[in-house]
């Protein structure tokens, strides 16, 4: 009687240990994710109201230039006029300064396979 269920035990925990395995590989980040977490979040949060150097991107994709509550944008941005169209936000992170000279932001990424790929993840951080 012991005995089997000590082998139920055992096929149980195997049952467990892949299911957690399998959330794993589901968790892993992006490699947008990763990016982000490299490139820009020394300064960036996603987190609302998480203002570090720069402002919380959560939603940033499709919302207005400077509009983020509580965090001071540059007089530049705030004229600027853009909307973060996944094309306006390619180009402002390959240049910064160029696309809106004045901003704060200084540092671009000048490969456009990163940037694609950490806009994507953006994408994914929707309000
Ligand atoms: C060294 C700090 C720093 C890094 C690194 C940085 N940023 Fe910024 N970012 C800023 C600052 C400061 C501003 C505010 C600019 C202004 O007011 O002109 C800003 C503004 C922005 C804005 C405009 C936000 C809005 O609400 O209009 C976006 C989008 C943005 N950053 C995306 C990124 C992404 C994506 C990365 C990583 C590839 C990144 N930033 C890396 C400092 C940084």
């Amino acid at each position: 009687m012991s005995h089997t269920s000590s082998r139920h035990l055992l096929a149980l925990s195997a049952l467990i240990a892949g299911a957690c395995a399998s959330s794993a590989a589901l968790a892993a980040p992006t490699q947008g994710e990763t990016l982000f977490q490299q490139r820009c979040a020394t300064c960036h949060t996603i987190a609302p109201g998480a203002a570090k150097m720069g402002p919380a991107l959560k939603g940033i994709v499709g919302s207005k230039a400077a509009a983020v509550p509580g965090y001071a944008f540059s007089p530049a941005l705030k004229a600027s006029g853009l909307t973060w169209t996944t094309a306006n936000l390619d180009k402002y992170l390959a240049k910064p300064t160029t696309v809106v000279p004045g901003t704060k932001m200084m540092v671009g990424v000048p490969d456009a396979a990163q940037r694609a790929a950490i806009i994507s993840y953006l994408s994914t951080q929707a309000n």
